[in-house]
């Protein structure tokens, strides 16, 4: 559903985001993609999404090269895709419903359908009664819901996330990521670029670590892998 070849994003003279890329992700799988700050993960994203080019390669959403989408294609591509940020992005004026609203509408989606698919998408995310609340009456936790509502309400093929639990408690991050786990069961692919450690190895999915912009390791069932942390010469002790 995903196939990344030879994939290079260069910013300017100097900074190689990403190198050589290689990577093919496909339908219904859940990805953590890790790897240390700089790393390029929030660059990987970005170029899934369109919101940058890169400097050489291609990238193959349902089978289409997205690399050579004209502007007026892009937003067809990502209502395809839906998108989860560590710093929410939430509309602060709007109740929790028209935020997940906001979505449907842009698309030209009918009252109807609005009025049936918001609250359903609330109720996944377990947020039905705080429909009318604005973001700013929410604990963190419960604008991330409402974000993941959000992302999913066009009931897209793909759900990206970029550090969804960066701002949240150990306990909350749980709860998010179980969400992300619950919405992958459901068929929907789900790929979550990550620092959090204890979550990665917790759910033992794919993990593709990538370290200063080249894919390094790649694992189904992986465990995070910190490319910079010395190798443990003596497991178990050494004696
Ligand atoms: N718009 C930009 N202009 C110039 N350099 C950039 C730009 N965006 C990213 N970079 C550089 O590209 C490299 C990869 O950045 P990226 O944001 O993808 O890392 P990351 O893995 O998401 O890191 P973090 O874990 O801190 O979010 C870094 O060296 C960064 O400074
Ligand atoms: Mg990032």
């Amino acid at each position: 559903m995903i196939e990344i070849s030879h994939l290079y994003k260069q910013f300017g003279n100097d900074v190689v985001a990403l190198k050589d890329l290689n990577l093919v992700i496909d339908r219904g799988e859940f990805v953590f993609i890790v790897g240390s700050s700089g790393a390029g993960k929030s660059t990987l994203l970005k170029l899934l999404l369109k919101e940058i080019s890169p400097t050489r390669g291609s990238i193959k959403i349902f089978g289409r090269d997205i690399t050579r989408l004209k502007g007026r294609q892009i937003p067809l591509l990502r209502r395809n895709i839906g998108m989860v940020f560590q710093d929410f992005r939430l509309l602060n004026d709007r109740n929790v419903f028209e935020n997940v609203a906001f979505t449907l509408r842009v698309t030209g989606a009918s009252s109807k359908e609005i009025r049936k698919r918001v609250p359903l998408s609330l109720e996944l995310v377990g947020l039905k009664d705080k429909q009318f609340k604005k973001p700013d009456e929410l604990s963190g936790g419960e604008q991330q819901r409402v974000c993941v509502a959000r992302a999913i309400v066009n009931r897209p093929a793909v759900v990206i996330a970029d550090e969804p639990t960066g701002n949240l408690d150990p306990n909350t991050s749980m709860e998010i990521m179980k969400l992300f786990e619950e919405i992958n069961v459901r068929g929907t692919t789900v790929i979550v670029a990550t620092h959090a450690k204890e979550l990665v190895d917790y759910f033992q999915k794919r993990v593709v670590v990538l370290d200063r912009g080249r894919l390094i390791s790649d694992q189904e069932r992986g465990v995070y892998i910190d490319a910079h942390k010395e190798p443990l010469l003596f497991p178990g002790g050494g004696a």
